[in-house]
C-alpha cells in the first residue's frame, strides 16, 4: 500500500502520522507519554474508531516500558486516563478493556514490566492483524451483498462519506475497506467522497487514500448528497461506526444520519461496516450514545483565520446518530445484521466470536 502508515513502531519507539498535516505533509510525531498519547488522540493527530483503540494499545506500551509499577491497578488507572481522551468511539475503551482482560493474569503472577511488556506488545500487534483479516471478510460479504442487491458483479457506483481507510484503521479500513478491495479486482466505476465539514476527513483523507489507489473519484459537499442521489445512479453507500447499539443506532461522522434519510428518500441501500469492537451491546438504543461537542472554531475559522463576523458562534457535534430502521445492513466479521430483523439477531451474531 502507497500510503503513509499511520502507526509506525521503530526499535522500541512509537510514532503516530500527523493527519492534520495531511494531505500536504507526510510528518510523524514521537510518542513519549501517556499525556502523548492522550493528546494525540484527542488533538487528532489520529483519529477513526479502530485506529484511536490501537494507539491507546501502544500508548499504554509506552507508559509500561517507563513505569516501574508491577500492579494491575496502576495499569488500569492509566488506562482509564486515556480512555477520558474522546468519549464517542467505543473501540478506545474495548481495546484498553480487552487489554485488562489480557494481562491481568500475568499480574496476578507477579510477572516482570519486561515480561509484561512484550505481552503487550504482542496483544497490540494480534489486534491489529486481527483487523486486517476481519476487513478483507467485511469486503467480501459487502461484495455479495452488492451482487445481491444489484444484479451486477462489477462496475459500482458507490458513496461514501468521513475516512475509514487504512489512515483510521491501519489496516485495510471498513467502508473504505471494501472500496479498495473493489479496485484491486477492477469491480469499481466511480466513487463519491463527501467532504466531511467541518474537519474534511473526507476531502483532506479519503480522497488522498482514493488518488494514491487511482480510483476514479469525485469530491462532493454534503450539500451536494440530494443532487448525486438522484442523478449519480449510485448503487450503494457505505460508511463506518464509532459505536452501535443493540437495536442497529449507528453513531458515526456528524452528516451520517442526514445521508441515510436522503438515500431511503431515493430508495438506495445504506450500509455500515465496522468490526465487532465498534458495537455497544451495553446500549439498548443510539440515545445513550455520548456525541462529542468539539471547538466552534473548527468551523468558523480556516486554517487559523477567522472567516465570520467576530460575534458569530457555532455549534459543533462531532458525531450523529443514524436509526437502525435507515440501514439496510451492517457488515461485520460475523456476517451481515439486517436491523429491521431485530435485537436479537444482532446481539447473535455481533457476540459469535465470544459465544
Ligand atoms: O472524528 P473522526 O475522524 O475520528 O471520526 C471518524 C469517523 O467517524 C469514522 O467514520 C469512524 O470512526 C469509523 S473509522 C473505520
Amino acid at each position: 500500500m502507497n500510503i503513509p502508515r499511520p502507526l509506525k513502531i521503530e526499535s522500541g519507539k512509537v510514532y503516530a502520522l500527523d493527519q492534520r498535516a495531511l494531505p500536504d505533509q507526510e510528518l510523524y510525531l514521537e510518542m513519549n507519554s501517556l499525556e502523548d498519547c492522550h493528546e494525540f488522540i484527542r488533538d487528532m493527530v489520529v483519529r477513526g474508531a479502530p485506529l484511536i483503540g490501537f494507539t491507546a494499545l501502544w500508548g499504554m506500551v509506552v507508559w509500561l516500558r517507563r513505569s516501574l509499577s508491577t500492579s494491575l491497578e496502576d495499569y488500569k488507572k492509566a488506562a482509564e486516563f486515556l480512555k477520558t481522551a474522546r468519549p464517542t468511539a467505543v473501540n478506545l475503551a474495548y481495546e484498553l478493556d480487552e487489554s485488562v482482560q489480557f494481562l491481568s493474569l500475568a499480574y496476578e503472577k507477579g510477572k516482570s514490566n519486561e515480561v509484561l511488556l512484550s505481552l503487550l506488545e504482542d496483544f497490540a500487534t494480534g489486534q491489529m492483524e486481527k483487523l486486517e483479516r476481519d476487513n478483507r471478510k467485511m469486503a467480501e460479504l459487502a461484495y455479495q451483498e452488492l451482487v445481491t442487491q444489484t444484479g451486477k458483479s462489477s462496475g459500482f457506483r458507490l458513496l461514501t462519506l468521513c475516512n475509514t481507510g487504512f489512515l483510521a484503521c491501519g489496516t485495510t479500513g471498513t467502508a473504505l475497506g471494501v472500496i479498495s478491495t473493489l479496485q484491486e479486482k477492477n469491480q469499481l466505476e466511480r466513487v463519491f467522497a463527501c467532504e466531511t465539514r467541518p474537519y474534511l476527513q473526507g476531502a483532506r483523507l479519503t480522497a488522498y487514500e482514493l488518488d494514491k489507489m487511482n480510483v476514479d473519484h469525485l469530491l462532493i459537499v454534503e450539500g451536494a448528497i440530494s443532487y448525486v442521489l438522484e442523478r449519480e445512479s449510485i448503487d450503494a453507500i457505505f460508511v463506518g461506526a464509532d459505536r452501535i447499539a443493540l437495536n442497529g443506532d449507528t453513531a458515526n461522522k456528524i452528516g451520517t444520519s442526514t445521508l441515510a434519510i436522503v438515500a431511503r428518500h431515493y430508495n438506495i441501500p445504506f450500509y455500515v461496516v465496522a468490526p465487532v469492537s465498534s458495537f455497544d451491546l451495553n446500549m439498548s438504543s443510539g440515545d445513550q450514545i455520548e456525541i462529542e461537542m468539539r471547538p466552534d472554531s473548527e468551523i468558523t475559522h480556516w486554517k487559523g483565520k477567522l472567516m465570520t463576523s467576530a460575534g458569530t458562534h457555532g455549534l459543533n457535534p462531532s458525531f450523529d446518530v443514524t436509526r437502525g430502521t435507515l440501514i439496510e445492513g451492517i457488515i461485520c466479521e460475523n456476517g451481515l445484521i439486517r436491523p429491521s430483523n431485530g435485537v436479537e439477531e444482532l446481539r447473535k451474531i455481533a457476540m459469535k466470536a465470544i459465544e
